[in-house]
């Protein structure tokens, strides 16, 4: 039953099939040919309604569970370009292509103020869904946007100042997947082999309920290891090529991925989109927020053969810190799914040489290429802080203003503090996050009485591609080059470790 209804979900991941009931679905999962789902989706109008609310889903045996959900519906412009996941909680896959104007209305219907950022999507201040613009129960906020992004895979989450970690972790959250017609050019696997999987971690107390410890310090890890909602961890796939869109929707986790019994596993893409060449990895390292596209070989296995996708062991960096919450600590070992060899086909597809444009940023071409600026992600006198302030909603300092039009380097470096914790202050993992256009990591450096904990992890980095988040682990600096285009006023900055954000481990920059 349980698996059932991962099918059911897996099957809702292609345009049209999420509502048939599931042994059909899974037939039509079974039957596609590589081109029958093609999405040649074209650039034009798209009017959607999206609600947050309070519903139950089955997520374990037993009793249902209360999630906070996004829920929508195409208004106009086709329903192809919203996909519901049946048996989870995420939200609706939002399809877009390149150049599309957006406009949804966003009803809350939570008991709580709320707001909804479009991870990854470059859009004007007003349709950026900052804290300031949270709205209470009942109210509807309109967004207005065009889609300026690259073909890639983006997501939307809610964004009300100290409320993010716990509306995220009780279920708002869902995918965005943009295509565009260099995208759409290439060879690459298609409809029912491209695959989205969300990595998510849960508590649940006895009547099946979330249960959420989120601590300040540490964020919050969880026991259970979800994927696109579910935890049956259990994937039925052909023995050929499938593209997977890795999101870490967790709220403080970090994962070290690796897929078992030698399977040709390359990087094709990364937060902002596709590399210009694929790229290998000993392991996959997806920080909160980050994502990853993936080219995975399957080919050549026999029927019932299963491959497992674990996340390796690595040093969370805590330095012997505490951890309040039981169960999984940062850097602990566990399998995250399997995939299981349902059919085996002769169907090899390989994987294209180019995948597409990609301009790589120099520094000489940054306003302040010769002193980057720095924003220090530390404890302070007891507090998360960037730079040594935090978060306040319309403040913004001299170094968080920038001029439109403009790309400067900023330096930012996860720095020892002041205040308890291990030596030198508290040092954790900080995912740091840009709002606006995406940037690209040019460098990056740790002081050497940091290396040994940063070596557990650096190699599973992928820095050749548009980033928008970027992990920083304890000692670490990283330079980054961002064009701040398009939209003057104001964006975020800040930590993706959700509880760190909403304990105020974030700032505006103004772009003026
Ligand atoms: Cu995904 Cu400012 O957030
Ligand atoms: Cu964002
Ligand atoms: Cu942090």
């Amino acid at each position: 039953m349980q698996r059932r209804r991962f099918l059911e979900l897996s099957a809702g991941s292609l345009a049209g099939l999420a509502t048939l009931p599931a042994a059909r679905a899974e037939s039509a999962v079974r039957g596609l040919a590589r081109f029958s789902v093609s999405r040649g989706i074209q650039a034009s109008t798209i009017k959607l309604n999206l609600r947050a609310r309070a519903r139950r889903v089955g997520i374990l045996p037993g009793a249902r569970t209360p999630v906070w959900s996004f829920t929508g519906r195409v208004v106009e412009g086709g329903s192809d370009r919203l996909e519901t996941l049946a048996g989870s909680y995420l939200g609706p896959i939002l399809r877009f292509h390149q150049g599309d104007r957006v406009e949804i209305a966003f009803k809350n219907r939570l008991p709580e103020a709320s707001i909804v950022h479009w991870h990854g999507l470059h859009v004007p201040e007003s349709a950026d869904g900052h804290p300031r613009l949270a709205i209470g129960p009942g109210k509807t906020y309109r967004y207005s946007y065009e889609v300026r992004n690259r073909a890639g895979t983006y997501w939307y989450h809610p964004h009300p100042h100290t409320r993010t970690g716990p509306q995220v972790y009780y279920g708002l959250a869902g995918l965005i997947i943009v295509t565009d017609d260099e995208e759409q050019a290439l060879d690459l696997p298609r409809g029912a082999f491209d695959l989205p999987l969300v990595l998510q971690d849960r508590n649940f107390g006895a009547a099946n309920e979330l249960r959420y410890d989120g601590d300040a310090r540490v964020g919050f890890l969880g026991e259970t290891i979800l994927v696109n909602g579910r935890p049956d961890h259990v994937l039925d796939v052909d023995s050929r090529p499938y593209r997977l869109r890795l999101l870490n929707g967790s709220n403080s986790r970090i994962y070290k991925l690796e897929f078992g019994s030698g399977v040709r596993v390359r990087v094709i893409g990364t937060d902002g989109g596709l590399l210009r060449r694929a790229v290998k990895r000993p392991y996959l390292t997806l920080a909160p927020a980050e994502r990853l596209e993936l080219w995975v070989d399957f080919g050549g296995r026999a029927a019932g053969e299963e491959i497992v996708l674990r996340s390796l062991e690595f040093d969370g960096g805590h330095f012997g810190l505490g951890i309040a919450s039981s169960g999984l600590a940062q850097g602990a070992a566990f399998d995250v799914m399997r995939f299981r060899i349902a059919r085996a086909v002769n169907d090899p597809q390989p994987l294209p040489r180019r995948l597409a444009r990609f301009e790589r940023l120099r520094i000489g071409d940054a306003v302040n290429s010769a002193a980057p600026k720095t924003f220090s992600y530390r404890m302070h006198q007891g507090r998360w802080t960037i730079n040594e302030r935090q978060f306040e909603m319309e403040a913004v300092s001299s170094e968080e203003t920038v001029n439109l039009g403009t790309m400067e380097a900023w330096d930012v470096v996860n720095a020892s503090g002041s205040g308890s914790g291990g030596p030198g202050g508290m040092l954790m993992p900080h995912p740091v996050h840009l709002h606006g256009a995406p940037f690209q990591v040019i460098e990056r450096s740790v002081p050497d009485r940091y290396r040994a904990v940063w070596d557990t992890l650096a190699d599973g980095y992928v820095d050749k591609g548009w980033k928008d988040t970027v992990l920083l682990m304890p000692g670490e600096r990283a330079r980054l080059l961002k064009r701040f285009d398009d939209y003057s006023g104001l964006f975020l900055h800040h930590c993706h470790n959700l509880e760190h954000e909403d304990a105020g481990m974030m700032r505006n920059f103004l772009v003026v």
